[in-house]
């Protein structure tokens, strides 16, 4: 059966397009479905921010078909693992949650390099070139780690 993963940031344009795109590049799409989505709906229907589309370009991942959606309700039914880049994203995403099925496949993206300790993808959308450049780097290490559990290399 396919996995299905979602990512979740705020607006869906800087960090969960990037984290889309990072996974599909590691894992089989016959084996993984990845989408991403925003709690916010400022952003419904944009492309990416084109700060991510450039970094992305830089490590070759062409992420410009992708499109901004809201997260909702359903998507609880659709996807098994939903990662969250922040502590913000969690509890939005969590108030959202109908019981403790839903509420078990959120969790916060980078407690798959430092589990336990909150930390969060920084929002770069208010920031430099740097931060995005930052934050593709850490995305790109917990999705090594999440294709890789995912594909069954290393136990859950
Ligand atoms: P993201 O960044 O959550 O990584 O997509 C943001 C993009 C837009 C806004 C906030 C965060 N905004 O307020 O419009």
């Amino acid at each position: 059966m396919k996995t299905n993963v979602l990512m979740v940031c705020l607006g869906n344009i800087c960090r969960s397009p990037l984290a889309e795109g990072i996974l599909k590049s590691k894992t089989d799409p016959k084996k993984v479905s990845v989408d991403s989505a925003g709690t916010g709906d400022y952003h419904v229907g944009h492309q990416p921010d084109p700060r991510s589309i450039d970094i992305a370009k830089t490590y070759n991942l062409d992420i410009t078909s992708q499109r901004g959606r809201q997260f909702s309700v359903q998507d609880f039914d659709k996807f098994q693992h939903i990662y969250v880049m922040d502590t913000f994203n969690y509890a939005d995403v969590i108030a959202l949650a109908r019981n403790d099925k839903d509420r078990s496949k959120v969790k916060l993206i980078l407690e798959e390099i430092f589990p336990g300790e909150n930390v969060d993808v920084p929002d770069p959308y208010q920031g430099l070139a740097e931060g995005f450049k930052n934050v593709y780097k850490m995305l790109d290490e917990a999705c090594e780690i999440i294709a890789k559990k995912l594909e069954g290399k290393t136990p859950e």
